[in-house]
């Protein structure tokens, strides 16, 4: 929290454009209204914001853009209920509220000077993406760097077409960008599962930090295939995502563990290293 010492400040936000990126996800831009929180409010990869549509309520998601563009930031928004299906109804100069940023987000300033892999399976491009964006936007902080990018189908891959339109430049900074698909029999580009490809990433196991995000059933066999590849487990990260309601650690929604051993996702969370995921019941 940057702008002001109240965590539930609501802030007003104006939508700028919206995308269509695949079947019942959008790719929203909003600009705040107020200059001077425009120009403090500041947020780190894998943090999110509830964002509140009146009279109706709000929902948790993560900011996907890199927050090194003050002002303005991009949710990516699956429809799913009551009030994503509302949020997918909003067209530009229409207003919307915002607390946060909340959570803790990635590490990043302990990712600098190391490789760094991302793991995505479906809508987990979309957390994703803001370490991606940062991590292009403070290209010299960073070793080699590796996404991969997995979805079911070819139209069902998040983020495909910006991705694919880096690819080329990507790679002549190291960068190495791989789209998977599962279950497409015409899909042109590389098949198989996200853990398939991470013997084709270009980072060097011993100095590099994974971060991770997709539906639960994958993180087993990822982390499996990671730690078999000798990556090191204490520089594994996840992002989790679970029923919310107040963001900021009060109303107990997002509680996770044992009585004697509880994790608040919104506030220890929503990124957890690999250890406090094995040791902690039903986090994911
Ligand atoms: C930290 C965090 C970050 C998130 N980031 C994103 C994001 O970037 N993009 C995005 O599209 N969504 C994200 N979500 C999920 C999003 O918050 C839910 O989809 C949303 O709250 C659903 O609200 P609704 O009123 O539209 O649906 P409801 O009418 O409340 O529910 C509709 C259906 O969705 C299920 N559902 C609701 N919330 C969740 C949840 N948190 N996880 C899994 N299933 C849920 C319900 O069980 C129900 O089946 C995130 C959630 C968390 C906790
Ligand atoms: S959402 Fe209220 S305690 Fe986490």
């Amino acid at each position: 929290m940057n702008t002001t010492e109240n965590i539930y400040s609501l802030y007003k936000c104006r939508v700028l454009r919206v995308y269509d990126l695949i079947e019942d996800v959008k790719l929203l831009l909003f600009r705040f209204e107020n200059p001077d929180i425009a120009e403090s409010w500041t947020c780190k990869p894998g943090q999110f914001v509830q964002l509140s549509m009146p009279a109706l309520g709000e929902v948790p998601i993560s900011i996907c853009s890199s927050p090194m563009r003050r002002g303005f930031f991009e949710l990516c928004i699956k429809k799913t209920g009551r009030v994503t299906d509302k949020i997918h109804e909003l067209k530009p100069g229409d207003f919307v509220g915002v607390r946060g940023p909340y959570g803790n987000g990635f590490p990043v300033d302990e990712f600098e000077g190391s490789d760094l892999l991302l793991i995505a399976a479906g809508i987990g491009m979309a957390p994703l993406r803001s370490v991606f964006m940062y991590a292009v936007d403070n290209r010299w902080k960073f070793g080699n760097i590796t996404v991969i990018n997995s979805a079911k189908f070819g139209n069902t891959l998040l983020f495909r077409k910006e991705l694919e339109a880096m690819r080329d430049v990507a790679e002549a900074e190291n960068i190495r960008i791989i789209q998977t698909v599962t279950r497409d029999p015409d899909w042109p580009g590389r098949v198989g599962r996200a853990q398939e490809h991470i013997k084709h990433a270009n980072t060097d196991p011993e100095k590099t930090y994974v971060c991770v995000c997709g539906p639960p059933q994958v993180y087993e066999d990822v982390f499996n295939t990671l730690i078999k590849n000798n990556y090191d487990p204490r520089k594994i990260y996840v992002t989790l995502e679970r029923r919310m309601k107040c963001g900021v650690g009060k109303c107990g929604h997002c509680i996770a563990g044992t009585s004697t051993f509880l994790k608040y996702i919104c506030i220890d969370g929503p990124v957890f290293g690999y250890y406090d995921i094995i040791s902690t019941p039903g986090l994911i």
